[in-house]
């Protein structure tokens, strides 16, 4: 068994304490935050994540796991330390290393006998040279290794994506490679209770940059290929194609599939965008000529004035109108609305004079929409709303009754911002229907 310490209780450094834990090592979740560390001492998580709060009290109830704030005991025991702490972009748009560098000086200050330590942060490429320089100056005569393992959970599924994940990457030096793959071990077999030994993740033996490259590599490419749907989307709104059979089809190819070809209002969160912009800021730096990657996000953002655009062409105009937003998460089953494409496409219908109101099952506040009308549910924020857009796929929207929508609103449009409602049901409640790309739905045959 190997003892771990993680630096970091936001979503990565939560997720990877309960995963190792669940896995069967004994950890400790480092966090700078009395008040955080209190709230995970007692079991509750301050951020949505299906299923975490309940893994984390069973770990708790094992004491397989506890937290403090003290970073050198923290840390004192471990074998391997894990940095989890946040690199948000700063305000030239590279990630802000003000807390990494922090916490690997700290560690490096602590550190006693033989630790390796390990990047899951999204960091950029070269960071592993530099915390290596870190821990060098902050303990020069101690025996430490620093180890890139980069994390590719989702939210909404995180838990089950770092304990069944398709492949775990560990990027080092040989010795320092072995003891984190140790700590793997049950995660690589499947032999953890609940594991599933048919599915085992492929375990990739890198060098750091190698790790490192490959997260940004992983992360464009997803974006990327969202973005190439959702351009596709575009040529299917102006040929009358639709987008959800194209995406079929193309997905069939074994060489394509059909994950992350849903197309829509685009990606959001705090890693997608982020990561493209590190690529491009590399690219920059070493002068590397990188068309592809730096198209991305510019396209991505293109997608979320596209569905602005078809409103102020169904509703002849923007100004006065009143439209009612469907999910604020950039995503169904989290409470994030970083990067969130309703931040942005709500600011634009507020500088258009629309007049919106907004209904999210769990968002709780958008910081930078301090002042959005908020309703309790779908009924109350579609009545007398002009136009109904949904943005985030939240499983409850699957069940809106469509006819009493219909009886609320005072116009007839709904734009699906997700293609993922059943357009039928809307338009045989008299409903316009509108999506980003699929075909147009006529509406039944009336005797
Ligand atoms: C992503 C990566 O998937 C994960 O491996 C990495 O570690 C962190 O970034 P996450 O941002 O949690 O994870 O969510 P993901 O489910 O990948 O979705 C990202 C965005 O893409 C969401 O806004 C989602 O709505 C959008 N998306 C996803 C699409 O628009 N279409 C798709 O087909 C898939």
């Amino acid at each position: 068994m190997v003892n771990v310490a993680v630096i970091g209780s936001g979503y990565v450094g939560t997720v990877a304490a309960v995963a190792f834990a669940i896995a069967g090592n004994d950890v400790v979740g480092v966090e700078a935050s009395a008040e955080k560390v209190a709230a995970l001492r007692s079991g509750s998580v301050p951020f949505h994540e299906p299923g975490l709060e309940q893994h984390l009290a069973e770990q708790l109830a094992t004491r397989r796991i506890r937290f403090t704030d003290d970073l050198a005991e923290g840390i004192a025991e471990a074998d391997v330390v894990f940095i989890c702490v946040g690199t948000p972009p700063g305000l030239d748009g590279r990630p802000d290393l003000t807390a990494l560098r922090a916490a690997t000086a700290q560690v490096g200050a602590a550190a006693q006998g033989r630790t390796i330590v390990v990047t899951k942060s999204t960091v950029p490429i070269g960071w592993g040279e530099e915390a290596q320089e870190i821990l060098r100056r902050t303990n020069a005569g101690s025996d430490m290794s620093v180890v890139s393992n980069p994390e590719f959970l989702r939210e909404g599924t995180a838990v089950s994506d770092f304990l069944y994940p398709d492949r775990v990457v560990i990027g080092g030096d040989a010795d320092a490679v072995d003891t984190v793959a140790e700590l793997y071990a049950p995660i690589i077999n499947q032999s953890f209770p609940g594991g599933d030994p048919t599915c085992r993740p492929v375990l990739l033996r890198t060098d750091l940059a190698t790790a490192e490259t490959i997260k940004y590599a992983a992360n464009a490419f997803l974006a990327a290929k969202i973005t190439y749907i959702n351009e596709v989307s575009r040529i299917c709104d102006a040929s009358g194609a639709d987008v959800e059979i194209v995406a079929d089809a193309v997905g069939l190819d074994h060489r394509i599939e059909r994950k992350y070809l849903g197309a829509g209002i685009g990606y959001g969160g705090s890693c997608f965008g982020k990561d493209l912009e590190a690529l491009t800021f590399y690219g920059v730096d070493h002068e590397l000529d990188l068309p592809l990657i730096n198209s991305v996000n510019p396209s991505n953002l293109r997608q979320r004035q596209h569905i602005i655009i078809k409103l102020r062409a169904a509703l002849g105009g923007l100004f006065g109108r009143r439209i009612a937003l469907l999910g604020l998460a950039y995503k169904p089953d989290t409470d994030d609305t970083r990067g969130a494409p309703s931040v942005t496409i709500a600011r634009h219908l507020l500088e258009a004079n629309a007049d919106i109101v907004a209904y999210d099952p769990v968002v709780k506040q958008v910081d930078e929409l301090p002042n959005l009308e908020r309703a309790t549910d779908v009924y109350e924020a579609v009545t007398d709303a002009d136009a109904t857009v949904l943005l985030t796929e939240w499983t409850e929207f699957g069940d809106i009754d469509f006819a009493r929508v219909a009886e609320l609103m005072r116009g007839d449009l709904v734009v699906d911002g997700r293609n993922w409602l059943d357009p039928h049901r809307i338009v045989a409640a008299g409903l316009r229907y509108h999506s980003m790309g699929r075909a147009p739905v006529t509406p039944p045959a009336t005797d």
